[in-house]
Protein backbone atom coordinates (compact mmCIF):
# COMPACT_ATOMS: atom_id res chain seq x y z
CA UNK A 1 0.00 0.00 0.00
CA UNK A 2 1.55 3.67 -1.21
CA UNK A 3 1.80 5.77 2.11
CA UNK A 4 -0.01 9.11 2.06
CA UNK A 5 2.29 11.47 1.69
CA UNK A 6 3.08 14.34 3.83
CA UNK A 7 1.64 18.07 2.95
CA UNK A 8 4.44 20.18 0.36
CA UNK A 9 5.98 22.53 2.82
CA UNK A 10 8.67 24.95 1.84
CA UNK A 11 10.45 25.28 4.64
CA UNK A 12 14.19 23.24 4.94
CA UNK A 13 15.66 23.05 8.11
CA UNK A 14 19.34 23.08 8.93
CA UNK A 15 21.35 19.93 9.19
CA UNK A 16 21.48 18.86 12.66
CA UNK A 17 24.80 18.57 14.10
CA UNK A 18 23.67 17.86 17.64
CA UNK A 19 24.08 14.63 19.98
CA UNK A 20 22.43 11.43 18.80
CA UNK A 21 19.10 10.38 19.66
CA UNK A 22 20.51 7.20 21.79
CA UNK A 23 23.26 9.69 23.21
CA UNK A 24 20.27 11.67 24.58
CA UNK A 25 18.07 8.78 25.59
CA UNK A 26 21.56 8.19 27.61
CA UNK A 27 21.68 11.35 28.82
CA UNK A 28 18.37 11.00 30.38
CA UNK A 29 18.42 7.94 31.47
CA UNK A 30 21.32 9.09 33.62
CA UNK A 31 20.70 12.27 34.30
CA UNK A 32 16.84 13.32 34.47
CA UNK A 33 13.80 12.37 36.91
CA UNK A 34 12.78 8.55 35.94
CA UNK A 35 8.90 9.59 35.98
CA UNK A 36 9.12 11.17 32.77
CA UNK A 37 7.82 9.20 30.01
CA UNK A 38 8.19 8.73 26.59
CA UNK A 39 5.43 8.29 24.07
CA UNK A 40 7.19 5.95 21.47
CA UNK A 41 8.84 2.58 21.30
CA UNK A 42 11.19 4.03 19.58
CA UNK A 43 11.73 7.42 20.76
CA UNK A 44 11.24 10.56 19.02
CA UNK A 45 13.62 13.49 19.37
CA UNK A 46 12.98 16.47 17.84
CA UNK A 47 15.40 19.57 16.78
CA UNK A 48 12.99 22.11 14.80
CA UNK A 49 9.40 23.10 14.35
CA UNK A 50 8.19 25.18 11.62
CA UNK A 51 4.40 25.92 12.05
CA UNK A 52 2.48 22.75 12.20
CA UNK A 53 5.51 20.61 11.37
CA UNK A 54 8.21 19.45 13.49
CA UNK A 55 11.36 17.60 12.02
CA UNK A 56 13.74 14.90 14.17
CA UNK A 57 17.49 14.59 14.26
CA UNK A 58 17.57 13.32 10.40
CA UNK A 59 15.12 15.80 8.74
CA UNK A 60 12.17 13.97 8.77
CA UNK A 61 9.19 15.94 8.95
CA UNK A 62 6.41 14.98 10.93
CA UNK A 63 2.61 17.02 11.06
CA UNK A 64 2.45 17.85 15.01
CA UNK A 65 -1.13 17.11 15.24
CA UNK A 66 -0.90 17.25 19.19
CA UNK A 67 0.35 20.70 19.12
CA UNK A 68 3.15 19.83 21.85
CA UNK A 69 0.30 18.95 23.89
CA UNK A 70 -2.06 21.66 23.12
CA UNK A 71 0.66 24.66 23.83
CA UNK A 72 1.39 25.24 20.29
CA UNK A 73 -1.42 27.78 19.53
CA UNK A 74 -0.18 30.27 16.65
CA UNK A 75 2.81 27.17 14.94
CA UNK A 76 6.58 26.27 16.10
CA UNK A 77 8.27 29.18 15.68
CA UNK A 78 5.97 31.76 14.62
CA UNK A 79 8.22 34.46 13.02
CA UNK A 80 6.29 37.26 14.71
CA UNK A 81 6.38 35.29 18.14
CA UNK A 82 10.15 34.58 17.48
CA UNK A 83 11.22 38.29 16.32
CA UNK A 84 9.47 39.85 19.30
CA UNK A 85 11.05 37.46 21.63
CA UNK A 86 14.40 38.31 19.99
CA UNK A 87 13.99 41.42 20.51
CA UNK A 88 12.94 41.68 24.19
CA UNK A 89 15.69 39.43 24.78
CA UNK A 90 18.02 41.42 23.57
CA UNK A 91 16.71 44.63 25.72
CA UNK A 92 15.81 43.72 28.62
CA UNK A 93 15.33 39.83 29.79
CA UNK A 94 13.92 40.46 33.12
CA UNK A 95 12.81 42.68 35.51
CA UNK A 96 9.98 41.61 37.92
CA UNK A 97 6.98 43.30 39.29
CA UNK A 98 8.92 45.34 41.72
CA UNK A 99 9.92 47.49 38.97
CA UNK A 100 7.02 49.10 36.06
CA UNK A 101 7.33 48.00 32.62
CA UNK A 102 4.99 48.23 29.46
CA UNK A 103 4.87 44.66 28.57
CA UNK A 104 3.26 43.53 31.36
CA UNK A 105 0.85 46.42 31.59
CA UNK A 106 0.44 46.11 27.54
CA UNK A 107 -0.33 42.57 27.73
CA UNK A 108 -2.53 42.39 30.66
CA UNK A 109 -4.74 45.34 28.84
CA UNK A 110 -4.54 43.26 25.94
CA UNK A 111 -5.54 40.19 27.45
CA UNK A 112 -8.63 41.59 29.96
CA UNK A 113 -10.16 42.96 26.45
CA UNK A 114 -10.46 39.56 25.13
CA UNK A 115 -12.49 38.24 28.72
CA UNK A 116 -16.12 38.79 28.93
CA UNK A 117 -18.01 40.58 32.57
CA UNK A 118 -16.04 42.11 34.68
CA UNK A 119 -13.32 39.93 34.56
CA UNK A 120 -10.01 42.22 33.99
CA UNK A 121 -7.76 41.79 36.69
CA UNK A 122 -4.31 39.69 35.53
CA UNK A 123 -2.02 37.40 37.64
CA UNK A 124 0.90 36.40 35.59
CA UNK A 125 2.36 32.67 36.80
CA UNK A 126 4.58 30.50 35.08
CA UNK A 127 2.33 27.09 34.55
CA UNK A 128 -1.21 26.28 34.79
CA UNK A 129 -0.33 24.36 37.61
CA UNK A 130 0.70 27.17 39.13
CA UNK A 131 -2.36 29.07 37.67
CA UNK A 132 -5.01 26.35 39.67
CA UNK A 133 -2.93 27.00 42.46
CA UNK A 134 -3.24 30.43 42.89
CA UNK A 135 -7.46 30.08 41.76
CA UNK A 136 -7.57 28.10 44.56
CA UNK A 137 -6.01 30.35 47.26
CA UNK A 138 -8.25 33.36 45.45
CA UNK A 139 -11.09 31.43 46.23
CA UNK A 140 -10.66 30.41 49.53
CA UNK A 141 -9.32 33.87 50.80
CA UNK A 142 -12.34 35.85 49.09
CA UNK A 143 -15.37 33.31 50.07
CA UNK A 144 -13.56 32.19 53.51
CA UNK A 145 -14.34 28.91 52.77
CA UNK A 146 -12.43 25.71 52.51
CA UNK A 147 -13.95 23.47 50.46
CA UNK A 148 -13.92 22.74 47.12
CA UNK A 149 -15.56 20.44 44.10
CA UNK A 150 -14.07 19.30 41.33
CA UNK A 151 -14.97 16.82 38.77
CA UNK A 152 -13.81 13.25 38.54
CA UNK A 153 -11.55 12.36 35.22
CA UNK A 154 -9.84 16.15 35.61
CA UNK A 155 -6.70 17.04 34.78
CA UNK A 156 -5.38 20.31 36.60
CA UNK A 157 -1.79 20.14 37.36
CA UNK A 158 0.80 18.34 39.69
CA UNK A 159 2.03 20.81 42.23
CA UNK A 160 0.73 19.75 45.92
CA UNK A 161 -2.67 21.29 45.41
CA UNK A 162 -3.37 20.67 41.77
CA UNK A 163 -2.64 16.68 42.03
CA UNK A 164 -5.90 17.33 44.98
CA UNK A 165 -8.27 18.81 42.18
CA UNK A 166 -6.72 16.16 39.49
CA UNK A 167 -8.63 12.52 39.07
CA UNK A 168 -7.02 10.21 37.57
CA UNK A 169 -4.90 7.82 39.42
CA UNK A 170 -2.33 8.24 37.03
CA UNK A 171 -0.98 11.55 38.53
CA UNK A 172 -1.67 11.17 41.37
CA UNK A 173 0.78 10.00 44.36
CA UNK A 174 -0.27 8.06 47.45
CA UNK A 175 0.51 10.36 49.53
CA UNK A 176 -1.87 12.91 51.54
CA UNK A 177 -3.48 15.24 49.58
CA UNK A 178 -6.86 16.52 48.32
CA UNK A 179 -7.99 17.64 51.96
CA UNK A 180 -11.31 19.56 51.58
CA UNK A 181 -11.61 18.43 47.39
CA UNK A 182 -14.51 16.54 46.42
CA UNK A 183 -15.20 14.73 43.26
CA UNK A 184 -18.60 15.13 41.09
CA UNK A 185 -19.22 13.06 38.47
CA UNK A 186 -17.51 13.58 34.99
CA UNK A 187 -19.94 14.61 32.52
CA UNK A 188 -19.13 12.74 30.29
CA UNK A 189 -22.29 11.63 27.87
CA UNK A 190 -20.80 8.46 26.35
CA UNK A 191 -19.15 6.42 29.49
CA UNK A 192 -21.92 8.80 32.07
CA UNK A 193 -25.57 7.59 32.64
CA UNK A 194 -26.94 10.24 30.35
CA UNK A 195 -26.27 10.23 26.76
CA UNK A 196 -26.11 12.99 24.14
CA UNK A 197 -29.39 12.00 22.92
CA UNK A 198 -30.88 12.87 26.30
CA UNK A 199 -31.88 16.65 26.61
CA UNK A 200 -31.83 16.99 30.03
CA UNK A 201 -27.90 15.02 30.30
CA UNK A 202 -26.72 18.50 31.40
CA UNK A 203 -28.84 19.17 33.94
CA UNK A 204 -28.57 15.70 35.71
CA UNK A 205 -24.96 15.36 36.12
CA UNK A 206 -25.24 19.09 37.39
CA UNK A 207 -27.57 17.62 39.97
CA UNK A 208 -24.44 15.82 41.43
CA UNK A 209 -22.95 18.60 42.00
CA UNK A 210 -25.85 19.48 44.04
CA UNK A 211 -25.36 16.45 46.26
CA UNK A 212 -21.97 16.36 46.66
CA UNK A 213 -22.52 19.99 48.72
CA UNK A 214 -25.39 18.35 50.77
CA UNK A 215 -23.76 14.88 51.47
CA UNK A 216 -20.16 15.82 51.21
CA UNK A 217 -19.54 19.86 53.01
CA UNK A 218 -20.76 21.65 55.34
CA UNK A 219 -23.13 23.29 52.51
CA UNK A 220 -20.52 26.30 52.30
CA UNK A 221 -17.86 25.83 49.36
CA UNK A 222 -14.78 28.10 48.24
CA UNK A 223 -15.01 26.92 44.36
CA UNK A 224 -16.12 24.28 41.45
CA UNK A 225 -13.44 23.91 39.27
CA UNK A 226 -13.52 22.38 35.70
CA UNK A 227 -11.77 22.00 32.44
CA UNK A 228 -14.04 23.71 29.70
CA UNK A 229 -13.27 20.43 28.31
CA UNK A 230 -11.56 17.64 29.90
CA UNK A 231 -8.38 17.47 27.73
CA UNK A 232 -6.16 14.78 29.92
CA UNK A 233 -9.31 12.91 30.31
CA UNK A 234 -9.68 12.02 26.69
CA UNK A 235 -11.44 15.12 25.41
CA UNK A 236 -14.94 14.71 27.28
CA UNK A 237 -17.01 17.40 25.94
CA UNK A 238 -19.94 18.07 28.76
CA UNK A 239 -23.55 18.42 27.53
CA UNK A 240 -25.11 21.56 27.05
CA UNK A 241 -26.09 23.75 29.77
CA UNK A 242 -24.27 21.81 31.96
CA UNK A 243 -21.90 24.25 33.84
CA UNK A 244 -24.90 26.63 33.48
CA UNK A 245 -26.98 24.43 36.45
CA UNK A 246 -23.38 23.33 38.02
CA UNK A 247 -22.05 27.32 38.86
CA UNK A 248 -25.82 27.60 39.96
CA UNK A 249 -25.50 25.58 42.67
CA UNK A 250 -22.22 26.46 43.11
CA UNK A 251 -23.02 30.09 43.63
CA UNK A 252 -26.11 29.37 45.78
CA UNK A 253 -23.76 27.52 48.51
CA UNK A 254 -21.38 30.59 48.33
CA UNK A 255 -18.54 29.44 46.09
CA UNK A 256 -17.22 31.43 43.15
CA UNK A 257 -16.55 29.24 39.90
CA UNK A 258 -13.60 28.89 38.57
CA UNK A 259 -12.60 27.94 34.71
CA UNK A 260 -9.73 26.26 33.50
CA UNK A 261 -9.29 26.90 29.99
CA UNK A 262 -5.81 25.69 30.03
CA UNK A 263 -6.32 23.80 26.63
CA UNK A 264 -9.60 24.87 25.52
CA UNK A 265 -8.92 28.49 25.68
CA UNK A 266 -7.51 31.12 23.04
CA UNK A 267 -9.97 30.17 20.05
CA UNK A 268 -9.28 26.52 19.97
CA UNK A 269 -12.86 25.58 20.13
CA UNK A 270 -13.50 27.11 17.43
CA UNK A 271 -17.30 28.61 17.63
CA UNK A 272 -15.91 30.90 20.81
CA UNK A 273 -12.65 32.41 22.22
CA UNK A 274 -13.31 30.62 25.28
CA UNK A 275 -14.40 27.23 26.22
CA UNK A 276 -16.46 28.41 29.23
CA UNK A 277 -18.62 30.14 26.24
CA UNK A 278 -19.63 27.33 24.53
CA UNK A 279 -21.62 26.60 27.58
CA UNK A 280 -22.95 29.71 28.44
CA UNK A 281 -21.72 30.82 31.58
CA UNK A 282 -19.39 33.59 32.91
CA UNK A 283 -16.96 32.14 35.87
CA UNK A 284 -15.41 34.13 38.80
CA UNK A 285 -11.50 32.89 37.70
CA UNK A 286 -10.82 31.94 34.09
CA UNK A 287 -7.13 30.32 34.88
CA UNK A 288 -4.67 29.91 31.26
CA UNK A 289 -1.63 28.33 30.12
CA UNK A 290 -0.25 26.17 27.36
CA UNK A 291 -1.49 27.86 24.15
CA UNK A 292 -1.23 31.11 25.79
CA UNK A 293 2.49 32.20 25.17
CA UNK A 294 2.95 28.92 21.73
CA UNK A 295 5.23 27.31 24.11
CA UNK A 296 6.87 29.96 26.98
CA UNK A 297 6.64 29.31 30.59
CA UNK A 298 3.43 31.69 30.43
CA UNK A 299 -0.05 30.99 32.71
CA UNK A 300 -2.74 33.15 33.97
CA UNK A 301 -5.21 34.14 36.11
CA UNK A 302 -7.89 36.22 35.23
CA UNK A 303 -10.54 37.70 37.83
CA UNK A 304 -12.79 40.22 39.04
CA UNK A 305 -11.17 43.56 40.77
CA UNK A 306 -13.78 42.38 43.63
CA UNK A 307 -11.92 39.11 44.41
CA UNK A 308 -8.56 40.38 43.27
CA UNK A 309 -9.25 42.77 46.13
CA UNK A 310 -8.81 40.19 48.49
CA UNK A 311 -5.64 38.74 47.59
CA UNK A 312 -4.16 42.46 48.14
CA UNK A 313 -4.52 41.63 52.14
CA UNK A 314 -1.11 40.33 51.53
CA UNK A 315 1.77 40.48 49.33
CA UNK A 316 1.54 38.64 45.74
CA UNK A 317 4.60 37.92 44.08
CA UNK A 318 5.69 35.39 41.46
CA UNK A 319 9.62 36.31 40.60
CA UNK A 320 8.97 35.38 36.81
CA UNK A 321 5.24 35.88 36.49
CA UNK A 322 5.20 38.29 34.08
CA UNK A 323 8.88 38.86 32.49
CA UNK A 324 8.91 41.00 29.60
CA UNK A 325 9.87 38.44 27.37
CA UNK A 326 7.18 36.31 28.09
CA UNK A 327 4.56 38.76 28.09
CA UNK A 328 5.84 40.05 24.63
CA UNK A 329 5.10 36.75 23.12
CA UNK A 330 1.84 36.38 25.08
CA UNK A 331 0.79 39.85 23.65
CA UNK A 332 2.00 38.71 19.64
CA UNK A 333 -0.19 34.99 20.46
CA UNK A 334 -3.36 37.58 20.91
CA UNK A 335 -2.57 39.69 17.71
CA UNK A 336 -1.77 36.39 16.02
CA UNK A 337 -5.26 34.39 16.42
CA UNK A 338 -6.76 37.74 15.37
CA UNK A 339 -4.93 38.65 12.58
CA UNK A 340 -4.95 35.19 11.13
CA UNK A 341 -8.11 34.09 12.08
CA UNK A 342 -6.94 31.21 13.50
CA UNK A 343 -10.11 30.69 15.50
CA UNK A 344 -12.43 30.59 12.37
CA UNK A 345 -9.30 27.87 10.63
CA UNK A 346 -10.01 26.08 14.07
CA UNK A 347 -13.76 25.97 13.38
CA UNK A 348 -13.56 25.04 9.54
CA UNK A 349 -10.46 22.70 10.07
CA UNK A 350 -11.83 21.20 13.68
CA UNK A 351 -15.39 20.62 11.14
CA UNK A 352 -13.59 19.08 8.30
CA UNK A 353 -11.43 16.48 10.38
CA UNK A 354 -14.82 15.67 12.66
CA UNK A 355 -16.83 15.03 9.69
CA UNK A 356 -13.70 12.65 8.32
CA UNK A 357 -13.68 10.90 11.79
CA UNK A 358 -16.92 10.22 12.17
CA UNK A 359 -16.80 8.65 8.45
CA UNK A 360 -13.67 6.20 9.77
CA UNK A 361 -15.90 5.50 12.72
CA UNK A 362 -18.69 3.70 10.23
CA UNK A 363 -15.84 2.18 9.03
CA UNK A 364 -13.63 0.70 12.08
CA UNK A 365 -15.92 -1.03 14.99
CA UNK A 366 -12.81 -0.17 17.39
CA UNK A 367 -14.11 3.60 17.33
CA UNK A 368 -16.74 4.01 19.87
CA UNK A 369 -17.00 7.53 19.93
CA UNK A 370 -16.12 10.75 17.57
CA UNK A 371 -16.41 13.85 20.04
CA UNK A 372 -14.60 17.48 20.68
CA UNK A 373 -15.01 21.31 19.25
CA UNK A 374 -12.88 23.17 16.97
CA UNK A 375 -9.01 21.70 16.97
CA UNK A 376 -9.90 20.23 20.69
CA UNK A 377 -10.66 17.20 18.84
CA UNK A 378 -11.07 13.22 20.29
CA UNK A 379 -11.94 9.32 19.19
CA UNK A 380 -11.96 6.34 21.70
CA UNK A 381 -10.99 3.17 21.12
CA UNK A 382 -13.23 0.12 22.14
CA UNK A 383 -12.68 -3.49 22.51
CA UNK A 384 -16.70 -3.76 22.09
CA UNK A 385 -18.95 -0.47 21.55
CA UNK A 386 -21.63 -2.50 23.99
CA UNK A 387 -19.29 -3.22 26.85
CA UNK A 388 -17.03 -0.31 26.23
CA UNK A 389 -14.06 -1.67 27.30
CA UNK A 390 -11.12 0.64 26.56
CA UNK A 391 -8.60 -0.63 23.72
CA UNK A 392 -5.68 0.39 25.08
CA UNK A 393 -3.20 -1.88 23.48
CA UNK A 394 -4.18 -0.46 20.07
CA UNK A 395 -4.62 2.66 21.03
CA UNK A 396 -0.90 2.45 21.52
CA UNK A 397 -0.66 0.37 18.47
CA UNK A 398 -2.44 3.00 16.33
CA UNK A 399 -0.35 6.33 17.67
CA UNK A 400 3.02 4.11 16.97
CA UNK A 401 1.75 3.37 13.51
CA UNK A 402 0.94 6.90 12.69
CA UNK A 403 4.40 8.60 13.87
CA UNK A 404 5.96 5.81 11.03
CA UNK A 405 3.56 6.94 8.71
CA UNK A 406 4.77 11.03 9.84
CA UNK A 407 1.64 11.53 12.27
CA UNK A 408 2.05 13.06 16.04
CA UNK A 409 -1.27 12.48 17.98
CA UNK A 410 -2.17 12.40 21.22
CA UNK A 411 -3.27 10.07 23.95
CA UNK A 412 -6.02 10.60 26.82
CA UNK A 413 -7.91 8.83 28.96
CA UNK A 414 -7.46 7.06 32.38
CA UNK A 415 -6.29 3.89 30.48
CA UNK A 416 -5.00 5.59 27.26
CA UNK A 417 -7.85 4.53 25.27
CA UNK A 418 -8.76 8.04 23.52
CA UNK A 419 -6.02 9.58 20.66
CA UNK A 420 -6.28 12.92 20.64
CA UNK A 421 -5.85 15.89 18.10
CA UNK A 422 -4.99 19.42 18.69
CA UNK A 423 -2.76 20.61 15.90
CA UNK A 424 -1.60 24.61 15.99
CA UNK A 425 -4.56 26.17 15.04
CA UNK A 426 -3.30 27.51 11.78
CA UNK A 427 -2.95 24.07 10.11
CA UNK A 428 -4.30 23.31 6.77
CA UNK A 429 -7.14 21.34 5.10
CA UNK A 430 -4.51 19.00 3.11
CA UNK A 431 -2.84 18.25 6.52
CA UNK A 432 -6.69 17.38 7.49
CA UNK A 433 -6.61 15.11 4.51
CA UNK A 434 -3.32 13.58 5.43
CA UNK A 435 -4.24 13.13 9.28
CA UNK A 436 -7.54 11.23 7.85
CA UNK A 437 -5.79 9.24 5.53
CA UNK A 438 -3.32 8.00 7.87
CA UNK A 439 -5.36 7.35 10.52
CA UNK A 440 -7.58 5.10 8.41
CA UNK A 441 -4.24 3.39 7.50
CA UNK A 442 -3.28 2.85 10.55
CA UNK A 443 -6.63 1.36 12.09
CA UNK A 444 -7.13 -0.38 9.34
CA UNK A 445 -3.83 -2.09 10.18
CA UNK A 446 -5.19 -3.08 13.55
C1 LIG B 1 -6.50 21.49 31.81
C2 LIG B 1 -5.15 21.59 32.43
N1 LIG B 1 -4.98 22.33 33.53
C3 LIG B 1 -3.77 22.45 34.10
C4 LIG B 1 -2.66 21.81 33.60
C5 LIG B 1 -1.35 21.96 34.27
O1 LIG B 1 -0.51 22.75 33.49
P1 LIG B 1 1.08 22.70 33.67
O2 LIG B 1 1.56 21.39 33.15
O3 LIG B 1 1.55 23.88 32.87
O4 LIG B 1 1.36 22.87 35.12
C6 LIG B 1 -2.79 21.05 32.43
C7 LIG B 1 -1.63 20.35 31.85
O5 LIG B 1 -1.75 19.48 31.04
C8 LIG B 1 -4.06 20.92 31.84
O6 LIG B 1 -4.25 20.19 30.75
Amino acid sequence: MKLPDLPRFEHQPKKYTGPSADEVLRLRKEFLNPGIFLYYKKPLMLVKGKMQYVWDENGRRYLDALGGIVTISVGHCHPQVVEVAHRQNETLQHSTTIYLHPNIAEYARALAAKMPGDLKVCYFVNSGSEANDLALLMARAHTGNYDVIALRNAYHGGNAVTMGLTAHRTWKFNVPHSFGVHHTVAADPYRGPWGRDDPDAGKNYAADVKNVLDFATSGQVAAFIAESIQGVGGCVVFPENYLKHAYEHVRSAGGLCIADEVQAGFGRTGSHYWGFETQGVVPDIVTMAKGIGNGCPLAAVVTTPKIAATLAQRIHFNTFGGNPVVCAQGKAVLEIIDREKLQQNSQKIGDRILAGLNKLKDKHNIIGDVRGKGLLLGIELVKDRQSKEPAREECARVIEECKEMGLLLGKGGLWGQTIRFSPPMGVHEQDADFLLEVLDAALANL
